[in-house]
């Protein structure tokens, strides 16, 4: 694709500067180890192959959400996308859950979405708890704006954490936005936030070599809640 250097000037939007994510390990109540690492731009097209199938699953709301979700990272590709970031989940390097979110200025963090690619084993929820660790503890917000889709997600963010209500409109467009203060994060994260630091090196090499995708009748079934135990 030809690139016009001074339109794309004007096109991107501004990118505040963003300190990485630490990568972590999760044991899942399966026991495999889950690494839970900051995606890079360049790994784009390897995730959109995992959330792709997802877009046609309707169970548990999973079409809406990887459909923006996919929207979302192609945004990120293209340099369409205020401050954007993407942590993912993998085990033995195939992709398991994946979440994304922004900057919206210093203080206030805009949380997007949370895909869980395997059932059953509290992923979505351990990515979400990271999420929120990268906005309170890494870029040092004061506050992230949270909307949930699904009831699950609503069980899972508003009343797990739980989370306080506000009348902020949220840019996805739904509900008013919850939100996650930095008291109310400091006081779930021994409930919620869990994972050790550093990552074994032979973990993290797996990770990094590639991040693999099963294929889509894999995933069907993993969503269903039939297979990847
Ligand atoms: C919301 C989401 C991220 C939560 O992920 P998670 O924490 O890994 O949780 P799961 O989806 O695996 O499980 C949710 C519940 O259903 C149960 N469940 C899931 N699959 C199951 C199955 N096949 N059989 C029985 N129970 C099952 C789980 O045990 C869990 O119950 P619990 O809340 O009592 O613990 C995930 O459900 C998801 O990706 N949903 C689609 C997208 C979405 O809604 N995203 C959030 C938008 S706000």
């Amino acid at each position: 694709m030809a690139v016009d250097v001074e339109l794309e000037a004007l096109l991107r939007p501004r990118q505040y500067p963003m300190p990485p994510y630490p990568p972590k390990v999760i044991t899942l109540a399966n026991g495999k180890k889950m690494v839970v690492r900051q995606a890079v731009r360049e790994d784009v097209p390897a995730i959109l192959k995992s959330v792709h199938p997802c877009m046609f699953i309707q169970r548990d709301f999973y079409n809406i959400v990887s459909a923006r979700l996919y929207g979302e990272l192609l945004a990120w590709y293209y340099y369409r996308a205020k401050s954007p970031y993407c942590l993912v989940g993998q085990v033995d390097g195939y992709l398991v859950g994946i979440v994304n979110g922004r900057m919206e200025n210093e203080k206030v963090g805009m949380s997007y979405h949370t895909l869980a690619i395997d059932r059953g084993l509290r992923i979505g929820s351990h990515l979400f708890a990271a999420k929120m660790e990268y906005h309170i503890e890494y870029l040092g917000q004061e506050e992230v704006l949270i909307v949930a889709e699904s009831p699950i997600g609503h069980r899972r963010w508003m009343i797990e954490y739980p989370l306080e209500p506000t009348t902020i409109p949220h840019e996805l467009g739904g509900g008013d936005s919850w939100r996650l203060t930095r008291e109310l994060y400091f006081a779930a994260k021994p409930r919620l936030v869990v994972g050790d630091r550093p990552v074994p090196q032979d973990l993290m090499d797996k990770a990094e070599e590639a991040i693999l995708f099963a294929d889509d009748d894999t995933i069907r079934e993993r969503i269903a809640g039939l297979k990847g135990r």
